[in-house]
């Protein structure tokens, strides 16, 4: 990768103002792995499986894209991979990688593969061995512990194998009063290390939101009403592996009018009309981090009196959200004060008419059916309990999540029919990916442009 990113791209996009930070160091994987080690039981193994590998069609697979958890524990790309935590009687721990071998021949079709050599030399491991050896370690090494730590039910290759370890242990445990007795799911334990990002973690996340800035300027650009919603998807996609994204975070959600309305829309196949708004929510990936941002804007470069008018009332309930994004604040709170400032507005405008709270409890959610906020990091909903102990979560320093206001007005909802016709056909969510900081909130997507004025006359420029 180029440390400056080289622009001559086949669309008009502006330089992204920062370079790409580094790389999470292999300090830092010891350092996320020492934190899991120390939960462990004396005498366990954790075993954490790579993604399998998925087809697509016949010959064809999906692209890879490593296991979360892997990533986050050794940084591990290439496709297959089992990372194996074993803490012996004294809770010390070795960490093992299970890899694919190297072989001149599927190497020659599929391409390189690092080998054990390669894994221990360059990855934080104690401990490299071949996929294919994986079986009997297991064997050997489960009569040593009580406790094995694993989520069934996600690599089935993987289970069967360990069932079989198990049945075949609890054999001998009968006669000789040893091996696991226990089975624990880990994911909690990787949900709250993840859920609390590292600084050079917020720095990937950053970079991964500046691209993503940088994508959606050169689409707002790009617009115009002779287009169709996959040119803007190819706009934003292509600017992503431009300025050297993974790729998408998540299939780019590119709605013109009423498919502005649909919440997760992914067809993007129809045309762009005039006074329509268009709504794009499109995050790249880098490094395995996610940015997940919306936009609205009109897709002929200016707003109309209606689109202006509830635009802004989505705006002014997104920089309330953003503004309650503070240390100790219950992790729902922007969604509350999202949904009174909705609310209130709704009913200045004689949207609903009816009174605030009967609005608040019973009309918003047709319009705002959502959430605002989720975590975001290696996954775009990323893991993290939202209500531990069935209470809200307080935010802390180090946290990310999304901030993601909308109004929905459908025309062809008929349980909208109550909403005079000069409000239907608008859609309009705004989105950024907020890092919790002792100093307030920290907008890591605040390059992309988000008031009317920016929009409007960063399109009229083109
Ligand atoms: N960006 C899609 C979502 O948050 O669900
Ligand atoms: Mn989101």
């Amino acid at each position: 990768m180029p440390s400056r990113l080289l622009l001559m791209a086949p669309f008009s996009m502006a330089p992204i103002a920062s370079s790409p930070p580094p790389p999470i160091s292999k300090h830092e994987y010891q350092k996320r792995q020492s934190q899991i080690s120390q939960q462990l039981s004396a005498r366990s193994m954790l075993i954490v499986p790579n993604n399998p590998t998925r087809s697509r069609s016949r010959d064809v697979n999906h692209r890879y894209r490593p296991s979360s958890d892997v990533l986050y524990l050794s940084g591990w790309l290439e496709e297959e991979g089992v990372l194996v935590a074993f803490s012996d009687a004294t809770c010390s721990t070795s960490w093992h990688l299970f890899v694919a071998p190297k072989d001149a021949e599927r190497e020659t079709w599929t391409g390189r593969r690092l080998g054990v050599i390669g894994a221990e030399d360059e990855f934080p491991i104690d401990q490299a061995h071949v996929i294919g050896e994986f079986d009997g370690w297991i064997s050997e090494n489960i009569g040593n512990v009580g406790t094995i730590y694993h989520v069934f039910g996600e690599h089935s290759e993987l289970d069967e194998m360990l069932l079989r370890a198990l049945s075949e242990e609890n054999r001998d445990r009968q006669r000789l009063g040893k091996g696991p007795h226990q089975v624990i799911d880990p994911r909690e334990m990787f949900a709250e290390a993840r859920l609390r990002k590292s600084p050079a973690e917020v720095e990937q996340m950053r970079y991964a939101a500046q691209i993503t800035s940088a994508a959606h300027k050169a689409a707002m650009v790009a617009t115009s009403p002779d287009m169709g919603e996959w040119q803007i998807e190819a706009t934003l996609e292509g600017a992503f592996r431009w300025l050297g994204a993974d790729g998408w975070a998540y299939p780019s959600i590119v709605g013109g009018g009423d498919n502005a309305t649909i919440l997760h829309y992914q067809a993007n196949n129809a045309p762009l009309l005039a006074g329509d708004l268009l709504l794009v929510d499109a995050g790249s990936e880098y490094r395995g981090y996610t940015s997940d941002v919306t936009r609205t804007w009109p897709i002929s470069g200016s707003f109309s009196t209606e689109q202006r008018v509830l635009y802004n009332l989505v705006l002014s309930a997104q920089e309330a959200a953003i503004n309650a994004c503070v240390v100790g604040a219950p992790y729902d709170e922007p969604h509350n004060v999202a949904k009174e400032i909705l609310a209130q507005g709704l009913h200045d405008l004689g949207v609903f008419s009816e009174s605030m709270d009967s609005i608040l409890e019973n009309f918003l959610q047709l319009v705002y059916m959502h959430n605002t906020s989720h975590w975001i990091g290696l996954d775009v909903h990323d893991v993290g309990v939202y209500r531990p102990d069935d209470s809200p979560r307080l935010l802390e320093e180090g946290m990310v999540l999304t901030i993601e206001p909308g109004i929905y007005i459908a025309r062809w909802r008929s349980d909208l029919d109550m909403i005079d016709s000069r409000w239907k056909g608008i859609g309009v969510r705004i989105e950024d990916d907020v890092h919790i900081t002792s100093d307030g909130p920290d907008v890591l997507s605040a390059d992309c442009p988000k008031t009317i004025d920016e929009i409007e006359s960063l399109m009229c420029s083109s």
